[in-house]
């Protein structure tokens, strides 16, 4: 018995950031952002906004689409670095909005790989038969622990949820493969402490320099490539599947250049490759789910597509999904 992906969802905070909107807030230009990271806009979270809400929604929308009630679930499993509490969990929080209990529901902290993990852990679990259907979702807001004078890091980051409702299924479709690999001697390229206040765009509170994400782009830069490439590969050899009957590549999406590069050094053609960070930026963990929801809303994956899911984040952690549909 294996799982799969029937049903996702988004949800995104209000307001819309474009790059000139960033010019007013600190020294950079639209002319910057767009050719080194290939990003326009993002949303980003105000005063009075809650994540929680947001991926409460993101939720809701995947069990819409899925024909299941929230009581139906048997877990929920959250892959966020963003709660705004350090307990009860993001995914308590869920599901407490959703007016359910009982069922286990826990976070999952891989940071913009939080999503890949959060499905991996899922798929174990309901193949060890623990579980039969799954909420698993991806929400950050790390726009509200950037410092908003840093430009090397603040134009990057931007907040949303993205969900899916899990189904065990016999046969071969479903997660074929995952595979997850951490780095703690390269924690230090990516962090921010877990102090500090919560600093939107709108607030008049601000994180201090050192609270804020702290992070050496050039150094990740490589890294992030030269892992998304060698789990991308394992986990596809893994499943006993050849990169090129791969239909779908949806990526982490941290920055234009690294997804290319990524795709480059697969040999994977660029029509192959989903991509909407012009008009999200990172989102961290909600990166993957919003963009396979995206995906599929463009009629890009149909049943068999045969889909790659991969990730790098703070940790370092990396890792990669690859799904039968
Ligand atoms: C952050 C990143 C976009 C920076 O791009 P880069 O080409 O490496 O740029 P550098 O950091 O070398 O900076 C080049 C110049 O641009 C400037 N610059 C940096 N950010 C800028 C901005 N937002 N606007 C204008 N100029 C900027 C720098 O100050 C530097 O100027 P200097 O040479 O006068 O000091 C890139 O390194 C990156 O994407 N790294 C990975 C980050 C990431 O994905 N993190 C999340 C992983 S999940």
């Amino acid at each position: 018995m294996g799982s799969r992906i029937v049903a996702t969802g988004r949800a995104l905070p209000r307001t819309a950031l474009s790059n000139k909107d960033l010019e007013r807030y600190m020294d950079t230009s639209d002319e910057w952002i767009k050719s080194r990271t290939g990003i326009n806009q993002r949303y980003a979270i105000r005063q009075g906004e809650s994540l929680a809400e947001i991926a409460t929604t993101a939720s809701r929308i995947a069990l819409e689409r899925a024909g299941l009630k929230a009581s139906e679930l048997d877990a929920i499993i959250v892959g966020t670095v963003s709660s705004e509490y350090a307990f009860p969990s993001f995914a308590c929080q869920i599901q407490h909005q959703l007016g359910i209990s009982s069922i286990p529901a826990f976070d999952v902290a891989a940071a913009c790989s939080g999503f890949i993990y959060a499905i991996s852990v899922a798929d174990s679990q309901m193949r060890a038969g623990d579980f039969k259907r799954v909420l698993v979702v991806g929400a950050d807001a790390l726009s509200t622990m950037v410092d908003w004078n840093d430009r090397r890091t603040a134009v990057l980051f931007g907040d949303g949820a993205g969900a899916v409702v899990m189904v065990t299924t016999p046969g071969n479709r479903g997660v074929l493969s995952s595979l997850l690999r951490s780095s703690g001697e390269h924690w230090h390229l990516l962090s921010v402490r877990a102090t500090g206040v919560r600093s939107t765009i709108d607030s008049e509170v601000r994180r201090c320099a050192d609270d804020a994400i702290q992070m050496k782009g050039p150094e990740l830069f490589k890294i992030a490539v030269k892992s998304m490439e060698e789990v991308s590969r394992l986990v596809a050899e893994r499943a006993g599947v050849k990169l090129d009957e791969i239909d779908l590549f949806v990526p982490h999406q941290a920055n234009m250049r690294i997804i290319t590069a990524v795709a480059d050094r697969l040999g994977m053609p660029h029509e192959k490759v989903f991509t909407n960070i012009d008009r999200f930026g990172n989102t961290s963990a909600a990166s993957v789910p919003i963009a396979l929801d995206e995906a599929i809303e463009q009629g890009r994956i149909h049943d068999n597509s045969i889909v790659m899911l991969n990730a790098c984040g703070g940790g370092l952690t990396w890792g990669a999904n690859l799904i039968r549909w």
